[in-house]
């Protein structure tokens, strides 16, 4: 399916209804409307038909959407219908709990070897992941074909690490360092900071407290 320039916002989108409907799949659902998906997502049925417009609607007038064929057509949108080998930086707390989280394969994202200075950590292995010494990543970057890497290593290090990454062929940075990065073009860095979504939390519980005063 061809597929026209598509926004930021509706792509930010399109996991959330991918897990939706992956839930409605497992519950045997083979059609919706989007009324219904409307009430079960607490979106309105008029976003979801304009976000869904923007590759071809999917759904059919008085049917409403079949499930699996959406879920399909999602999922390929958001390249999920291929795997993708990637690698964490930084195998500390956070880089192992990533590691640690099975789900990330049922997407297709295939972790393949984490990489650490620590020499404590060398040769310790994570649900069977080997973790190897940074000394051993341009070589392995060299050898397999790793599309993604996470960065969860000290700020300080993140930037250095960043071009020692793009140098050897990666293409996509899953930045989780309080950095921002700065790559050439053709690289792309999705940042996560769960911070983010905390002090978005604090905001709307300060929010409500305010209006209880009121
Ligand atoms: P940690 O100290 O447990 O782990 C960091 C690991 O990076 C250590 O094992 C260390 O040996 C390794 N490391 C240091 N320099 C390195 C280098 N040059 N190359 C490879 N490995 C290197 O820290 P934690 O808690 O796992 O946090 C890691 C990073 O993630 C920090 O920058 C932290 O601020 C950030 N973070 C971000 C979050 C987010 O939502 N974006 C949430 C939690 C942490």
């Amino acid at each position: 399916m061809e597929h026209r320039k598509i926004s930021r916002a509706v792509i930010s989108r399109l996991p959330r209804y991918y897990r939706y409907l992956g839930d409605l799949l497992e519950d045997g659902v083979e059609r919706i409307s989007s009324n219904d998906l409307s009430k079960k997502m607490h979106v309105t049925a008029s976003q979801i038909r304009q976000d869904l417009n923007n590759f071809g609607g999917f759904g059919q007038q008085g049917y409403g959407y079949n499930v699996k064929y959406l879920y399909t057509e999602i999922g390929k949108i958001l390249g999920l219908d291929k795997t993708h080998d990637f690698i964490i930086i930084g195998a500390g707390n956070l880089g192992q709990a990533l590691a640690n989280y099975a789900s990330f394969e049922r997407s297709g994202f295939i972790l393949r070897s984490l990489f650490d200075v620590n020499p404590r950590l060398a040769g310790v292995s994570i649900r069977g992941i080997q973790v190897r010494m940074m000394d051993e990543l341009v070589d392995f970057l060299a050898h397999n074909d790793i599309e993604i890497a996470a960065l969860t290593i000290p700020k300080s290090k993140a930037i250095e690490v960043a071009d020692i990454l793009v140098e050897n062929g990666i293409k996509a940075i899953w930045n989780f360092a309080h950095t921002d990065l700065t790559v050439p073009k053709g690289v792309i860095v999705e940042s996560v900071h769960l911070s983010d979504s905390l002090m978005q939390l604090s905001y709307n519980i300060s929010q409500q407290k305010e209006g209880r005063k009121k």
